[in-house]
């Protein structure tokens, strides 16, 4: 069946117009002015700004995190980004047992989410420890299955030592594979958490204090010097958080590295630290890196505005803050890290930052959408409006305004960060490939629709 979005704006990566987009067989066939189909089923997006599918390549569906596991499965997690404006993933993997090989969290991940994910996925690997046979297994897995990237991590039980991120990094350049990475100093992190303990300061509020921006910074910059010694790496730094962090990819920049990009969340951008001065409401907050200060939040937008930040990201993972996030309420160490945001991303971003003008639309496209989809071997089957691409299509009222809240959310956690927050922009109509999944916030889809996408190299990796 054919299908005619008619009469919207249409708004991609680099121009805003009026006009039509034409869908035959899960694709979009034409794009243009008055087109015409006689059998076609119209969509009238009159008033409405038509954008993308976006694509969110920072995930965290049915995470085992320790002992708490993340409360959206591959569906509920799914339906919520669907809802939200998302219709592609891109998950990154939990930790796996200690020593196992990288096929073993693949083969895990492809169970979890085969015959539940609503929307279309693919999955980053996680390399916990290093040695020849997982050096070897990343390439084979990205051959394989179109895995062309890769999380590591400079903090937490299984993060890699500066040797081992250089083995692992000169591998990726060899093999055209993208290295994300979490970047916190675990030292200075480790004894401070230890020292606010042992002085009995377990309060929420001194989450944000044992992870303070120096620490994201020095490892940014680390890890950054490593890539470039590693023949500048492919490189992907997730969740940028901080002022000073952003500072030490303004040097490298300057310096003319090559092949790295940069993620910030929309929490980083709209949230600040003063959420753990409650000492109840702080938990729902409690995510690493933490929430920094307004300055930082404004350092971010500046930075989107001067297109030095490269994709905006959200770092979903969510635990209920009735339950799993409870049990930081005594000590915040003890708090499972994460917070829910897949489905708040793209009315947050258009409200707070196209209707504000700190970023135009163009360029909420391009960091929402064109831009992930590019930098994980995506485009230009997601993330844009070209014929032959995946319809994947959102409509946005951009006149509605509303207010953001719980009770009008998808995901299976029973809070939102944003509770409160009026938004002007709201999502009326999601389609993937062709088919409506959403209309006027009510989940249309199915459960299993969604399709594993093997990815091909990243633009990075070229
Ligand atoms: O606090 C966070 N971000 N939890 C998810 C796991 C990670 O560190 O990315
Ligand atoms: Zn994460």
């Amino acid at each position: 069946m054919r299908i005619l979005v008619k009469n919207g704006t249409i708004a991609t990566e680099s121009e805003v117009f009026q006009g039509d987009i034409l869908i035959e067989n899960e694709k979009i066939k034409e794009i243009g002015v008055n087109l015409s189909s006689e059998d076609a089923k119209i969509i009238d997006a009159f008033g409405q700004y038509v954008l993308p599918g976006a694509v969110d390549v920072h995930t965290h569906m049915d995470l085992q995190a320790g002992k708490y596991r993340a409360v959206d499965d591959f569906y509920d997690g799914t339906v919520a980004a669907a809802c939200g404006g998302t219709t592609t993933i891109v998950d990154h993997m939990a930790f796996g047992p200690k020593g196992c090989s990288l096929w073993h969290q693949v083969e895990e991940y492809h169970r979890l989410a085969d015959g539940k994910a609503v929307i279309d996925y693919g999955f980053h690997g996680v390399i916990q420890h290093v040695n020849d046979s997982i050096l070897r297994e990343m390439k084979e897995i990205a051959d394989k299955d179109g895995i062309t990237s890769f999380k590591i991590y400079m903090t937490y039980d299984f993060m890699l030592k500066d040797d081992e991120i250089y083995r692992v990094l000169k591998q990726a350049k060899e093999d055209g594979i993208v290295i994300a990475v979490h970047c916190e100093n675990d030292g200075v992190i480790n004894y401070l958490r230890n020292e606010y303990r042992e002085n009995g300061c377990t309060e929420v509020k001194y989450h944000p204090l044992s992870r303070p921006a120096r620490c994201e910074a020095e490892a940014v910059n680390r890890m950054l010097h490593i890539a470039a010694m590693a023949g500048d790496a492919p490189l992907y730094i997730v969740h940028l958080s901080s002022k000073e962090g952003l500072m030490e990819i303004m040097r490298a920049k300057a310096e003319h590295q090559k092949n790295f990009a940069v993620e910030t969340c929309t929490q980083y951008l709209t949230l600040t630290d003063e959420v753990y001065e409650d000492i109840r409401e702080g938990l729902k907050a409690t995510m690493s890196p933490p929430l920094r200060k307004k300055e930082d939040n404004d350092a971010l937008w500046q930075a989107l505005h001067d297109d030095v930040i490269d994709t905006v990201a959200t770092d979903h993972c969510p635990f209920n803050f009735g339950k799993e996030k409870q049990a930081g309420a005594k000590d915040f160490t003890c708090c499972p890290n994460g917070a829910p945001g897949v489905e708040e991303r793209v009315c947050v971003m258009f409200s707070e930052g196209v209707e504000k003008g700190r970023i135009t639309l163009t360029q909420m496209v391009k960091y929402l959408c064109t831009n992930p989809s590019r930098m994980y071997g995506l485009y230009p089957q997601k993330g844009t409006l070209l014929p032959g691409s995946d319809a994947d299509i959102v409509l946005l009222d951009p006149k509605k305004e509303w207010v953001l809240t719980h009770a009008d959310m998808h995901s299976a956690v029973d809070y939102t960060c944003y509770e409160g927050m009026p938004v002007k922009g709201r999502i009326t109509l999601v389609m993937q490939r062709g088919k409506v999944i959403v209309k006027d916030n009510k989940f249309l889809g199915a459960k299993g629709d969604g399709k594993y996408l093997k990815r091909n190299r990243s633009v990075l990796a070229k």
